[in-house]
């Protein structure tokens, strides 16, 4: 058999002890690339050159591939679904709030273990833009870490303690911007043509002004609009999020191939996981959103066939904030695989709204338009993260605006247990989203008094509870272990001011994590609590990712009783007054040390099992 130009300059770069796998790894997917590749690109000659080269140098990255990772490879090779086990749990944390710098966040690794994580998201490191750069989110450079943070050195040091324990390392990998001070940007802003391709350059506003009209905005306040005029460049740039944010073009081949190489190099470094961050934006079509296209999907295919090649251990995360019916596709399609897993955006926010509405009629909707996965994927559950809550993803299950205005006014607003901070309204009457720490938005942060703290622990653990218990991959975001609180003080910095983002982004809490044994403290109670639902669960193999789910009718609104398998239920009851469950009413079942009528108290959850 012949090969192909690509595959055998492929195996020209690798050693040959790894040239049969890797070979065979590319004939299995050679097919499905250049379908991909030519429906995205055309049937332009050059395609083929470019393609040849981008496999060498791939090859030429899995032969650099040191050998912990190799033999990682291989063990997950051997075991592809194992991040679905219920053992699995994940922790998000930016880096300077954790540890201050990468080697800190080695000191904090016994906590890590404590908590039984192990898998640990690291927000952005990588070297940002200087000034305002969006928590990191704006990459000057994908090859160096932040010097804040430490260096090259330091990034292959945590990730070998990290391995050792136990812990996947989950890296950041922005595909649809650079910073407007990356290479990339400042060759196009000096007139370098090729570079200027990297981006989407319009020379006056006409194209531009076409697109606004279908276009969402994703921070309408403190961003307005979807593109920016630079000087330097003398027209106008796509700029999704924030202005120093360049989007790139992703209908020009070369970046696709840059941001692979970029990649594996990270992942040769022992980064285990990719966030695959605003991964809905990476094609534009006029007419459109401009979000979940056909394109997009097809260019996350080509980096998980090259992944696979070269990387086979690697994960891919998909950060897509969308409605639960365009979620699906993140995790492709037969054999054209996505990503590995998929944040439940919708989950989440659902269960938010069930806490506010004392109702899990949306929570439901969400639980029944989720479709089970393909083999050897997961979804990525959790409470809170870095960003706000984006109320608008529920549309779909909402209906109306109104429901869901009132939903974030309850928890922005003051009138209520919530301490939430609005987000990015374009107007009094428009859908905002809402910031705030868990703890704050469960209402641990309002309580005047024990037994409000105590409701508040409740919802806390109501939330978590769900994530633990739903399938997924569970993250706890840093500090609400601790129940952490707002955290107001970047009102005081003028880059940061404008983002309420920041009020959930505060620093490690030091008391608090001093308290976490002290049963006499809120911090002791809710850690020791949810430290409970951890340990139960890592014993369930009914709650591993892959195994079935169902909910059963309930006749009142705020319960919610999701089963898993014949072996698991769990009630969950959210509301401010006790709830009286007839198991016999659900069709439950009898569940050993339970009569038929089981007292959930206000906000209470339990799990059952037999
Ligand atoms: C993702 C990040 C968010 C960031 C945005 C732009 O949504 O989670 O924090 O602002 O991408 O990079």
């Amino acid at each position: 058999m012949t090969l192909s130009n690509a595959h055998a300059r492929m195996l020209s770069a690798l050693p040959e002890r790894l040239r049969a796998a890797a070979s065979q790894r590319f004939s299995e997917r050679e097919e499905a690339l250049r379908e991909h590749l030519a429906a995205l690109y055309g049937a332009d000659p050059a395609l083929d050159a470019w393609f040849s080269t981008l496999m060498e140098t791939i090859g030429r990255l899995h032969g650099q591939r040191p050998a912990a990772l190799h033999a990682l490879d291989a063990a997950r090779s051997a075991e592809p679904g194992w991040f679905t086990r219920q053992s699995m749990l994940g922790y998000s944390a930016y880096v300077p709030q954790f540890g201050g710098t990468l080697r800190g966040v080695i000191g904090r690794i016994e906590h890590l273990r404590e908590l039984g994580v192990t898998y640990l998201h690291l927000l952005p490191f990588l070297r940002p833009r200087a000034g305002e750069n969006d928590g990191g989110f704006a990459v000057a450079s994908f090859d160096e870490v932040d010097p804040a943070l430490g260096s090259t050195d330091d990034l292959l040091a945590l990730t070998a303690a990290l391995r050792e324990a136990g812990i996947s390392l989950c890296s950041d990998l922005v595909l649809n911007h650079v910073a407007d001070d990356h290479p990339w940007a400042l060759g196009a802003a000096a007139g370098d043509p090729a570079l200027r391709q990297f981006f989407h350059i319009f020379p006056d506003q006409s194209v531009p002004e076409r697109y606004e009209q279908v276009l969402g905005q994703v921070f309408p306040q403190a961003a307005p609009g979807n593109f920016t005029y630079v000087d330097a460049v003398q027209g106008w740039v796509w700029t999704t999020f924030y202005p120093f944010q360049w989007d790139l073009n992703y209908a020009n081949p070369a970046v696709l191939g840059e941001m692979v190489l970029a990649l594996l190099r990270l992942a040769n470094r022992g980064v285990e996981v990719f966030r695959l961050d605003s991964t809905a934006f990476l094609w534009k079509r006029e007419g459109s959103s401009c979000m979940n296209q056909p394109e997009a999907h097809q260019l996350l295919q080509v980096i998980r066939a090259l992944v696979d090649i070269a990387a086979p251990g690697v994960l891919l995360k998909a950060e897509a904030i969308v409605p639960t019916r365009a979620l699906p596709a993140y995790f492709g399609s037969g054999a054209q695989r996505e990503c590995h897993l998929a944040y439940h955006s919708t989950l989440m926010t659902a269960g938010w709204a069930a806490l506010a509405e004392q109702d899990t009629a949306l929570l439901q909707a969400v639980i029944d338009a989720t479709p089970a996965l393909p083999p050897e994927a997961s979804w990525l559950t959790y409470v809170r993260c870095h960003d706000d809550i984006g109320w608008n993803v529920l549309r779909a299950e909402a209906g109306d605006d109104a429901r869901l205005a009132s939903i974030a006014r309850f928890y922005a607003d003051g009138d209520s247990f919530a301490a939430g901070v609005a987000f990015q309204t374009s107007g009094t009457r428009a859908v905002h989203g809402t910031n705030g720490s868990a703890a704050a938005l469960a209402g641990i942060e309002t309580a005047i008094n024990a037994e409000q703290r105590e409701l508040g622990v409740r919802r806390l653990l109501l939330l978590y509870a769900l994530a633990l218990s739903f399938g997924g991959l569970p993250v706890l975001y840093m500090g609400d272990e601790l129940g952490m609180q707002n955290d107001h003080t970047y009102l005081l910095d003028a880059s940061r001011a404008h983002d309420t983002r920041w009020v959930q982004r505060a620093p490690f809490d030091e008391r608090l994590f001093a308290e976490r044994a002290d049963a006499s403290a809120v911090t002791g109670e809710l850690y020791r609590r949810l430290g409970e639902l951890i340990a139960a669960r890592r014993r369930l193999p009914a709650l591993a990712a892959d195994a079935p789910r169902s909910v059963l009718a309930a006749a009142d609104p705020a319960l919610l009783a999701l089963a898993r398998g014949e072996r698991f239920l769990s009630l969950s009851n959210f509301s401010g007054l006790p709830l009286v469950v007839s198991l016999a009413a659900l069709q439950a079942g009898a569940w050993p040390g339970y009569a038929d009528q089981v007292v959930l108290q206000p906000w209470a959850m339990l799990w059952l099992e037999r």
